[in-house]
């Protein structure tokens, strides 16, 4: 659906001389249908990166292929044409405020040359599709964040998009709002099939509903995968710091202290540190009673976690044992055999 290649954003910095590689040679594939999120920190090339997709910006150097077409060979009338079909939301909705509910919805439909008539039966179940009937005639000012967030997506759905822009859409909003706009959009994504691109910097939002993600830093991809692959196995500290709510991936100075005190205790023993992570019906299973029960070997639970992740869950268990070599042989091969995920911090401390 979306292949961007080898995109490069390049800007002359304030000083007129230098220049600030915002986007690195991104190579990113979109598929048809999915959500996928793109996660970085603030300054990371984010946004830049999204607005390539409708050519907001011009990529220095790079292709943007959409439904098979390469935007940046297009005339400008054909290039207004395919950006129709991508739709976009933002963080501080931008909407007009001297237009109403239903007239900001109508507005790219009337600049489409659409008759009134048209825009009616278009507009009408749209604001019914975003639970917005009733506020039709109101005014921006009358409406809270997540109204005006529905507005948003209301008009940016005018169209009929393929694909629909999301940057930051969520940040501005409470954690029940962002909650009610997001089961939104998946309504849209599953209902009408629309391509979503979520930027954002909230875990949130990826737990949510993203199928996908990619995660930048410093204008590269360091990281891409599906979400649940990356939160398992995150390979980058800048991925790990930003999972650090979900995973407990840094641990306080004080636990690591009592871990060193256990370990300590125990000179002559195997001794272990690992963090344990379980999806979905694996977390049902009996791992560490077995451990004990089957091979004597018990565990100290430091921290533990639990998260939903769209339709399933993801549990993080940080643990520590003292044991013989040879139990621990053991419970290794019994967690493998059982297709465990564990990561063994015991010699990060
Ligand atoms: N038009 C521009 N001219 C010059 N520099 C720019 C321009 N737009 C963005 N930048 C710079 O490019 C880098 C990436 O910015 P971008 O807005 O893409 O980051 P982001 O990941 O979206 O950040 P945030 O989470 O804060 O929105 C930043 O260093 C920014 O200052
Ligand atoms: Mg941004």
């Amino acid at each position: 659906m979306i292949e961007l290649k080898h995109i490069w954003q390049t800007y002359k910095a304030a000083d007129g001389k230098s220049t600030l590689h915002a986007v690195k040679d991104v190579s990113l594939t979109i598929r048809d249908g999915e959500i996928f999120g793109v996660l970085g920190r603030s300054g990371a090339g984010k946004s830049t990166l999204v607005r390539c997709i409708n050519l907001l910006n011009r990529p220095t150097k790079g292709e943007v292929i959409v439904d098979g077409r390469d935007l940046t060979k297009l005339s400008p009338s054909e290039l207004r044409k395919v950006r129709h079909k991508i739709g976009m939301i933002f963080q501080h909705f931008n909407l007009l405020s001297s237009r109403t509910v239903y007239d900001n919805v109508a507005l790219p439909l009337e600049l489409a040359g659409a008759s009134k008539d048209q825009i009616k039966a278009k507009v009408e179940p749209l604001l019914k599709l975003v639970g917005l009937t009733e506020h039709a005639s109101k005014y921006p000012a009358q409406l809270s964040g997540g109204q005006k967030q529905r507005v948003g997506i209301a008009r940016a759905l005018a169209n009929d998009p393929t694909v629909l822009l999301s940057d930051e859409a969520t940040s501005a909003l409470d954690p029940e709002t962002t909650t009610s706009t997001l089961a939104l959009l998946r309504k849209i994504n599953k209902e009408l099939g629309v391509t979503i691109v979520m930027i954002t910097h909230q875990m949130e939002v990826v737990k949510q509903i993203c199928e996908r993600i990619a995660v930048m830093d410093h204008g590269e991809i360091i990281e891409e995968g599906s979400v649940l692959d990356v939160f398992r196995n995150p390979r980058q500290p800048t991925t790990r710091r930003m999972l650090s709510g979900i995973l407990c991936t840094d641990l306080p100075p004080k636990v690591v202290q009592t871990i060193r005190d256990i370990f300590a205790k125990h000179p002559d023993d195997c001794n272990k540190a690992l963090r344990i992570t379980f999806v979905g019906d694996e977390a049902t299973q009996p791992v560490i009673a077995t451990c004990a029960t089957k091979y004597g070997v018990n565990f100290n639970i430091l921290s533990g976690q639990i998260s939903e992740i769209q339709d399933s869950t993801f549990s993080s268990l940080t643990v520590v044992t003292s044991c013989t070599p040879e139990a621990w042989k053991n419970v290794e091969q019994y967690l493998v055999s059982q297709h465990i995920q564990i990561e063994d911090l015991t010699n990060g401390l």
